[in-house]
């Protein structure tokens, strides 16, 4: 998988890549990261990338120029996945990073200060955002980019943890639990330490059941629920009474 990742602060990304699993990922080849400065395409003697807004109002705008030269240098983009990272994009999600997955090259522009000339959308193929809320900028979006779909890469991470995870089947994960057993009074569940497989299989679904129910019951909805997994939630609702 490739990233070329646009924005005016490749150090605020650098630290990312320095982190152990996706520095290795690097060193091994599964992963590269391109970070370029678009700064270093503008055409103007002072080296500025922004300008105030046709509309009037507060802050500056990023050109669109410096950001489109950039791309143009950036070897087979026209095969890429091209993203803008913008708080007014559609939100991501967990099936949206599979999707992103699936592509060899991703190039990502991050945007600053109060957002970029609207005609950066000719040379992008969407919008994401992370969320809603507003950040400064596209760098932290674009690095939440890139961990998310690297450790979808093939040995990226040990092969199994993907599919057991919070949102991979629009389920919570279940709690888990390490050594001791006991901590300040607070006790490992006995039913892990029973060596019930069955037993605790059931245990696992009901915990993602009730978690998902209790802090995101919109995911149910989009949940593939068995007709065991409604009278364990049937269980959980009347749990609570
Ligand atoms: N830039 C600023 N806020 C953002 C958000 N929530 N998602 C993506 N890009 C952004």
């Amino acid at each position: 998988m490739r990233f070329d990742i646009l924005t005016l602060f490749p150090d605020m990304i650098k630290g990312l890549l320095n982190d152990s699993i996706l520095k290795r990922a690097i060193e091994k080849g599964l992963l590269e990261v391109n970070l370029i400065d678009f700064r270093e395409y503008s055409t103007n003697k002072h080296h500025t990338v922004d300008d105030y807004a046709y509309s009037g109002g507060a802050g500056m705008l990023i050109s669109v120029e410096p950001i489109h030269l950039a791309m143009k240098e950036i070897k087979g983009i026209d095969n890429a996945k091209k993203l803008l990272m913008s708080p007014g994009g559609k939100t991501l999600t967990q099936e949206k990073v599979q999707e992103l997955a699936k592509n060899d090259h991703i190039v990502i522009v991050c945007g600053h200060y109060e957002g970029i000339d609207a005609r950066i959308l000719n040379y992008v193929d969407e919008e994401v955002s992370i969320g809603d809320y507003v950040l400064m900028g596209g760098e932290v979006p674009a690095m939440a980019i890139i961990e998310a779909v690297s450790r979808l890469v093939p040995c990226v991470i040990s092969n199994d943890s993907p599919k057991d995870e919070s949102f991979s089947e629009n389920l919570l994960e279940y709690p888990q639990y390490t050594h001791p057993y006991e901590y300040d009074g607070y006790k490992v569940p006995d039913i892990l330490l029973s060596g019930h497989h069955a037993n605790i299989e059931k245990w696992k679904r009901y915990q993602s059941l009730k978690k998902t129910y209790l802090v995101r019951p919109d995911l149910l909805k989009k949940a593939h629920l068995t007709l065991k997994d409604h009278q364990m939630l049937w269980e959980i609702k009347n749990e609570e009474n």
